[in-house]
């Protein structure tokens, strides 16, 4: 007999407090992961607050139902704890493109350069960096550098490494790698259903691309952007971000209606859908068989001579935040 959702809830959450487990998910996994986070004491955000509420939580265990470099960063903060993941494959296509040995001759390329490089990375690529960044505080952070006459290797996201280019000025130089999902966003079906909706506001995450960009009316990072939900007083908002994200802006802001940017256009071609398939492989069926069955075996591992340099660039980013630097 199928068991209904609030059975099922009831058993991830009696063993979570079994395992001393807390589940630290993001805006993008399916809206029965953050409910069933919000429900249990973890926490649904972005990836600089996933980082900073794993190393501040008390619990042993940290499920982290996300993409794999949000695991790593997870255990490169707080080693101390084990770091499991409902699905071990769950990947990013921007950690895909920025492999450490492509990178290392990159680097090599511009040795008096600062190495800035996103969150979405691997941990080797972290190791190899100066600063980590993730987009919530990505200009700030090179503001600051670059009022230190600092010059700057960015990796891996293009769009987003230019946008913060056009804004703070700084001397950048790009890693070509791209979002999947994002680089989706058509431009002139944007504008068509700017047509069909025109007092919509059109809010985008820097992983899109320059011209979607250039339309929206405000720019952010995931939490930044469900935060703007309220601040902006238009009453219908296109969302240029993976879909995920509607379940928290619109408990946050349920008097206004979103809609998700098109990323089709005449040819159809849509393969992603604004959906991130590596954030959609985190299910309550794999939280439950990781709970019971896969618990050593879907836990994040890293060589320690690595997890030791990636903290340096990862900590540098926390401290900053908290306006500790
Ligand atoms: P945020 O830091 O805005 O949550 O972005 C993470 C991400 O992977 C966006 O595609
Ligand atoms: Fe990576 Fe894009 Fe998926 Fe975010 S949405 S995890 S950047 S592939």
């Amino acid at each position: 007999m199928k068991r209904n959702k609030k059975e099922i809830f009831k058993e991830i959450s009696t063993l979570l407090k079994k395992r001393n487990a807390t589940i630290v998910a993001h805006y993008y996994t399916n809206p029965e992961i953050q409910e069933l986070a919000d429900l249990t004491g973890g926490c649904v955000s972005d990836s600089l607050e996933m980082a900073k509420f794993g190393k501040k939580s008390s619990s042993k265990n940290l499920i982290v139902a996300g993409v794999r470099f949000m695991g790593e960063t997870a255990k490169i903060l707080s080693p101390e704890k084990n770091v499991l993941m409902p699905n071990l494959e769950a990947e990013c296509s921007l950690d895909i493109g920025c492999k450490k040995e492509e990178f290392s001759k990159f680097c090599k390329k511009y040795p008096k350069r600062e190495v800035v490089v996103y969150a979405n990375t691997s941990a080797s690529i972290k190791a190899m960096s100066n600063w980590v960044v993730t987009s919530s505080i990505a200009i700030q952070i090179v503001s600051f550098l670059m009022k230190r006459k600092k010059k700057i290797i960015w990796a891996p996201d293009k769009n987003l490494g230019m946008f913060i280019k056009k804004k703070t000025g700084a001397d950048m130089i790009l890693w070509d790698g791209k979002c999947i999902v994002h680089e989706e966003f058509k431009i002139d079906s944007l504008k068509n259903m700017k047509k069909i909706y025109p007092k919509a506001a059109v809010f985008a995450h820097p992983e899109s691309s320059e011209g979607i960009i250039q339309i929206a009316d405000f720019v952010g990072s995931t939490k930044q952007i469900i935060q703007a939900s309220k601040v902006f007083s238009n009453r219908e908002i296109i969302l240029a971000t993976e879909k995920g994200i509607l379940f928290k802006i619109k408990q946050f802001c349920p008097e206004k209606k979103f809609l998700i940017a098109p990323t089709y256009d005449n040819n159809i071609n849509c393969k992603s859908c604004a959906e991130c398939p590596w954030m959609k492989m985190n299910s309550i069926k794999s939280i439950l068989k990781l709970l019971k069955k896969n618990w050593k075996k879907n836990e994040i591992h890293l060589e320690e001579k690595i997890r030791k340099k990636a903290l340096i660039p990862l900590k540098k980013m926390i401290n900053f935040s908290t306006k500790n630097y």
